[in-house]
């Protein structure tokens, strides 16, 4: 049985045009969730890291939007110029990308 050291979701739904709520695949989502399953096989931890795709996560302002477990850290606003980082410093190093933590993000925001 596999035994995954990480679990990324990334939201990719998609809203139609106009929607008030907006949507992830319409900044990008679906190039990051890519860019994430290429990360994964260029380091070849397949059997480590699983990535899915998933449906609105919540924080459709911030998106596009993204989670990890074990640890439950939530990022927003990432980006395709993002992914590598987030896989060096959190996946691989343990330690979460900072500017990209949800939290942050809303902190900055005034919220
Ligand atoms: S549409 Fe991605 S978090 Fe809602």
């Amino acid at each position: 049985m596999l035994k995954y050291s990480h679990h990324i979701f990334v939201c990719i739904n998609q809203r139609p045009p106009g929607h008030p709520k907006g949507d992830c695949s319409s900044k990008g989502s679906r190039d990051v969730f890519q860019k994430f399953q290429e990360e994964v096989e260029k380091r070849q931890l397949w059997e480590k890291v699983a990535v899915n795709g998933t449906t609105c996560l919540g924080p459709c302002n911030l998106g596009a939007s993204v989670v990890v477990y074990p640890e439950g850290i939530w990022y927003g606003q990432v980006g395709v110029k993002d992914v590598e980082e987030i896989m060096d410093q959190h996946i691989v190093g343990g330690k979460p990308v900072e500017r990209l933590l949800l939290s942050t993000l809303a902190a900055a925001m005034g919220g």
